[in-house]
C-alpha cells in the first residue's frame, strides 16, 4: 500500500500561509543548506520551474511519483503560466468548477475526493504520494494521511490557513525524525498511530 505523505511548509504556530494562502515569507529559509537537503531527500517537491531556474531538471524523483492538490494551490501556478508545476509527477487536482484539464499532465479530481485517493494509495509501485495542499482538500484527506513531513521555519503568524481546513479531531502520530537546520528550520516527520 502506498502512503499519502502530507509534505507541508509551516510557520511555528503551524499556518500554512497567511489568512489568503500566500506563504512567500517562508521562501528566505530556502538557502543553500536547505535546498541541498531537499535536493537529497525530497527533490520531486522543487516546483518544474524552479527546476529549471536551477539547473536541476536531471534529478531524479525519489519518494513521491505521484501529487495531489487542491485547485486553490493548484491556481497559483496556473494563474503564474505553469499549468503543470510539477511535471516531473503524475499530477491530480480537485476540482469541481474546472471542467477541462488545463495540461496532459493534470488529471481533474471532481468526483469522490477519498475514494479517489485510497484508489491511488491501492496502486501498485514503490514511491507514495504527496498531498501538496492546500488546506481545504487537506481537511477533506486528513484521514487518508499516512505520514506527516513538517516543514518549520522560524516565523510567527499570529493567524493565518491552518495546516488541516477540517473540524476539530484528534488523530495520534508518532515522531519518526527530526532534522534541525542552521537558519533555525526544522524538519520533523510523523507516521499516523494505527
Ligand atoms: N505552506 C505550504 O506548504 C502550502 C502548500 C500548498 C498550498 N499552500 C497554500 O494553500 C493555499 C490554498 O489552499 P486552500 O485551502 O485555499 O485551497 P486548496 O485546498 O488547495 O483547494 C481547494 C479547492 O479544491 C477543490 N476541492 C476541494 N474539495 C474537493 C472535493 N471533494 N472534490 C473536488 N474538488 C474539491 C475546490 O476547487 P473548485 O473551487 O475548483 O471546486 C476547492 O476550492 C494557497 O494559497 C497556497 O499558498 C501552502
Amino acid at each position: 500500500m502506498r502512503k499519502l505523505t502530507y509534505f507541508v511548509a509551516c510557520s511555528i504556530d503551524g499556518f500554512i500561509g497567511d489568512p489568503s494562502g500566500d506563504a512567500s515569507s517562508m521562501y528566505a529559509y530556502v538557502d543553500e543548506e536547505f535546498l541541498e537537503y531537499l535536493k537529497t531527500e525530497y527533490p520531486e517537491t522543487i516546483s518544474a520551474e524552479g527546476r529549471r531556474l536551477l539547473g536541476l531538471e536531471w534529478l531524479e524523483n525519489r519518494r513521491f511519483d505521484t501529487v495531489v492538490q487542491g485547485r486553490g494551490s493548484y491556481q497559483l501556478g496556473l494563474d503564474a503560466g505553469f499549468p503543470s508545476p510539477y511535471g516531473h509527477l503524475r499530477e491530480y487536482v480537485a476540482s469541481r468548477t474546472l471542467t477541462e484539464s488545463p495540461d496532459p499532465n493534470v488529471t481533474l479530481l471532481s468526483g469522490d475526493l477519498v475514494a479517489a485517493v485510497r484508489a491511488l494509495k491501492a496502486e501498485e509501485g514503490e514511491k507514495d504520494v504527496w498531498l501538496c495542499g492546500g488546506s481545504e482538500i487537506a481537511g477533506e484527506l486528513a484521514d487518508e494521511v499516512d505520514e506527516l513531513v513538517i516543514k518549520t521555519y522560524p516565523q510567527i503568524y499570529g493567524s493565518g490557513m491552518p495546516m488541516f481546513g477540517s473540524g476539530f479531531r484528534v488523530a495520534d502520530f508518532t515522531l519518526e525524525s527530526v532534522r534541525v537546520f542552521g537558519n533555525g528550520t526544522l524538519v520533523r516527520k510523523y507516521v499516523r498511530k494505527r
